[in-house]
């Protein structure tokens, strides 16, 4: 049986016998395993959920961790980066003093300039001259939001790749293509999607992408470098619906399947493993 929650509207008690997990007056059974599909403004909420879920045994999806690194674009880059994954030369710099630095070590312009929290490309901005990058991280500074910079990799040509990752797999893949006089790709920035065909290193790249966060599933955003695929993002929730539509692929079916291979020992064993 499969229920649907809303995150905002669960409550827990932590360190009392009426602990665990309840819903508009009524404890929640337990659920042998949590899909998390957390928006980007409650993830402190929902992943605190999550974890109390996880510490009545049940078998996440996509761990908490792994949700909370990836929504923050400084800190995923840096566990990419760390697993020797490939993506544009990054870099961050909270002084002002810092910012013509900031700019070099980025490769000089033109560059993007993007807030850690962005989403839907709402916080993504080229930059073609020094002057305009200075601008815009100042500007991004003055309403107290971090960002970082990136070299812009113009022969991605408006062009980047969603890959939907099930258990380890690629199981859908689809290029969004930026709308005419647009360079970010995002389908909420007028972007187009069709289906692609992936190589194996870009297959590897999202596989080992997601495997980073450990999520069982994830939307992993390539870029067609010149030298190969750089992985700009990881989704945890990411959408089902476009990808389907643009590729015919059954997403939520590969997903269950995966949670019925996860679960798959005997109901006697999983007994066992909870005492
Ligand atoms: N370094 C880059 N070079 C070229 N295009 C980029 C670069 N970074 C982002 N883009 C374009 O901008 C879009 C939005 O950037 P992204 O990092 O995914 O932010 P968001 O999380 O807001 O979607 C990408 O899908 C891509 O089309
Ligand atoms: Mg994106």
């Amino acid at each position: 049986m499969v229920e649907v929650l809303d995150t905002t509207r669960l409550y827990m008690g932590v360190g009392i016998p009426a602990g665990d997990i309840w819903y508009d007056g009524a404890r929640l059974p337990h659920f042998d395993a949590i899909v998390p599909r957390i928006g980007p403004s409650v993830t402190a909420c929902g992943t605190a959920v999550l974890r109390q879920f996880q510490a009545r045994g049940a078998w996440l999806v996509n761990p908490p961790e792994g949700i909370t690194a990836s929504r923050d674009k400084l800190h995923a880059h840096q566990l990419l980066a760390r697993h020797r994954i490939a993506m544009p030369a990054t870099a961050f710099a909270s002084s002002p003093e810092d910012t013509d630095n900031l700019i070099a070590l980025a490769g000089g312009v033109p560059l993007v300039v993007k807030l850690l929290e962005s989403r839907q490309g709402r916080g993504v901005v080229l930059a073609e001259t020094p002057a305009a990058a200075a601008s815009v991280i100042s500007a991004f500074r003055g309403l107290k939001a971090d960002s970082l910079v990136q070299r812009f990799l113009a022969e991605a040509g408006g062009c980047d790749i969603r890959c939907l990752v099930v258990d380890g797999r690629v199981v859908a893949a689809m290029r969004r293509r930026a709308a005419a006089g647009e360079f970010r790709s995002n389908l909420h920035q007028g972007g187009s999607a069709e289906p692609v065909r992936l190589t194996r290193t870009e297959r590897e790249t999202a596989t080992r992408a997601a495997r980073t966060f450990r999520m069982g599933l994830a939307g992993v955003d390539l870029l067609r470098a010149a030298d190969g695929p750089k992985v700009l993002e990881v989704n945890s929730s990411p959408g089902l619906r476009g990808i389907e539509t643009a590729t015919g692929r059954n997403i939520a079916g590969a997903l269950f399947d995966m949670i019925e291979r996860r679960l798959r020992p005997t109901p006697a064993r999983r007994r066992l493993h909870k005492t």
